[in-house]
């Protein structure tokens, strides 16, 4: 049995999908400290303790994660783009993709730089540049899956060489034009993952081969930036 515990940003379809193969699905306010009772942080782990038998994933600081990528994610890229990749770009949330696909490809080939993306309300890009865990930066955003309010210890800052934050607004636009212009389906941090490549472009040259990994399907987000109804409400389109 598998309970998911996710906060109210989230969209419909997430928990739908889920419910809909036999998951419990538990919805915490997103805008609550993340050490308070309330957040799905602390509910999680509290249904962990009092549900015996259950094992708690952790996605945040189980050292599995970012391992998964170290095993699976980095070897695919670097087999099939022949070693060639100069530049990796990802979403970061819980850090196990960056980290895990880093890593290897910097054991391939320490030049390779890899670049994470962030929102604005997130503490990333901050702390990577200085160190310092600023409060201040937090607020709740739009954008799902990717920026944190916590540093989860599947975070290696050692291994990134910059963050660049894409707002909210720039990441529903592109995942529309991800779909319009591209033909590609996809979700909420593809939309800011593909916006961070282009706010990069100083960073490329025309022989670099810069992958970008895109995480999610769009058919998680027809209710928000697949419908023009949300997007005018939320003011990102005319
Ligand atoms: C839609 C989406 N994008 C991006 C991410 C970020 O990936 P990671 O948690 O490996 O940093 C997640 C993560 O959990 C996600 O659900």
């Amino acid at each position: 049995k598998c309970i998911f515990v996710l906060a109210d940003k989230q969209s419909k379809e997430k928990c739908d999908i889920l419910r809909a193969v036999g998951a419990e699905v538990v919805v915490c306010p997103t805008a609550v400290e993340p050490d308070d009772p309330r957040s799905y942080y602390s509910v999680s782990k509290r249904l962990a303790k009092e549900t015996p038998n259950s094992w708690y994933v952790n996605q945040y600081d189980n050292p599995s994660n970012a391992k998964a990528h170290y095993e699976s994610t980095g070897p695919e890229i670097w087999k099939q783009t022949d070693g060639k990749i100069t530049h990796f770009v990802v979403g970061v949330g819980t850090g196990g993709t960056i980290s895990g696909v880093g890593k290897y490809l910097k054991e391939q080939n320490p030049n390779i730089k890899v670049w994470g993306i962030d929102t604005y309300g997130s503490v990333f890009k901050k702390y990577h540049e200085t160190g310092i865990f600023d409060e201040k930066e937090i607020y709740p955003y739009v954008t799902e899956g990717i920026g944190e309010d916590i540093l989860p210890k599947n975070v290696n800052f050692d291994i990134i060489d910059g963050f660049t934050k894409v707002t909210d607004k720039d990441g529903a636009v592109y995942t529309q034009r991800l779909a319009k212009e591209e033909g590609m389906f996809l979700g909420n941090s593809a939309g800011s993952a593909i916006k961070g490549v282009l706010q990069l472009k100083e960073h490329f040259t025309k022989d670099d081969v810069v992958v970008v990994l895109f995480h999610d399907h769009g058919s998680r987000y027809v209710g928000k930036m697949f419908n023009d109804d949300w997007m005018r409400k939320q003011g990102y389109i005319e």
